[in-house]
């Protein structure tokens, strides 16, 4: 699909307009081309490649250089998506500095567009530092990954009253700080289209219902590819994981019973060469 580099503008305008937005995450050159090519608003190179890809228990072990490293594929895969780069864990919270240097590692190093953290009002001073640097940042609110262990689990956020009210105060927050878009996970539906309808940016819902300005899901769980959990937001559009499984137990089938490789896959040499180099073999 042909079309003209997505920018912050095209996402607040789909909103404006009442368009869904779609996201999507991606870590490496092949899923980023193939995002891009569906036409796929927005990319997020999501610190939940420390699970998918890297094999972590959490998000929380993923550095800045493995996150640079994946941004950077994504971004050679990607051409016209708008591209998110997720701060890691203790790359933004110790120090105001250090935040605004390692997100301007995200656009100076990877070409990313943008970048996201997680957490509410405790940071909004950081959110208009890096964007008082020109970086465009991305909320995320309700379920910080990052902050799992202090939440209790992975669980649904804001289904008080004053768990909710709790979010809004937060949302506006990072409005008025320049945040340009928040991602809201798993947060019960109407809370989440309460809190899309109070915001003039878009809102991104990951298990936070259909009231969100957009979509994003973790793109192991669309194609099936993390055989570990699949959430009950998820839903899965492929099962990738077992086709792999598949294809290369034909594949060790076929090496050991000899049918591959067979005589397409292999290279030929002429026989005048052939019988020139036996020849000096025997001359030897
Ligand atoms: O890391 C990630 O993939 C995310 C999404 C779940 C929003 O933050």
């Amino acid at each position: 699909m042909s079309r003209k580099k997505v920018t912050v503008l095209t996402l607040q305008e789909k909103k404006a307009r009442g368009e869904p937005i779609t996201m999507v995450t991606a870590y490496d050159y092949p899923s980023a081309l193939a995002a891009d090519r569906a036409g796929i608003d927005s990319i997020l190179v999501g610190d939940s490649l420390g699970m998918v890809v890297l094999g972590y228990d959490s998000t929380v072990p993923v550095t800045m250089e493995e996150m640079l490293h994946h941004c950077r594929a994504v971004r050679r895969g990607a051409q016209d998506a708008y591209l998110i780069g997720d701060m890691p864990f203790m790359s933004y919270q110790a120090d105001r500095a250090e935040a605004v240097r390692n997100a301007g590692r995200f656009l100076k190093e990877a070409g990313m567009d943008a970048v996201k953290l997680e957490g509410g009002r405790e940071m909004v001073d950081t959110v208009a530092a890096i964007g008082d640097a020109g970086i465009t940042v991305v909320g995320h609110i309700g379920l910080t990954p990052q902050s799992a262990s202090k939440l209790g689990g992975y669980r649904v956020q804001g289904r008080t009253a004053a768990d909710a009210q709790r979010l809004l105060k937060d949302a506006l927050a990072l409005q008025e700080a320049g945040a340009a878009m928040i991602v809201l996970e798993m947060t019960p539906d109407r809370v989440a289209g309460e809190l899309s309808r109070r915001l003039r940016i878009p809102t991104i819902g990951i298990g936070a219902g259909t009231g969100c300005d957009g979509q994003v899901l973790v793109l192991h769980d669309i194609l099936g590819m993390f055989d570990r959990f699949t959430p009950r937001f998820v839903k899965k559009y492929a099962d990738l994981f077992a086709e792999m499984e598949r294809a290369l137990a034909a594949y060790r089938d076929d090496v050991i019973e000899r049918r591959f490789p067979g005589p397409e896959h292999a290279f030929a040499m002429d026989d005048a060469a052939w019988e020139e180099w036996m020849s000096r073999q025997v001359d030897k």
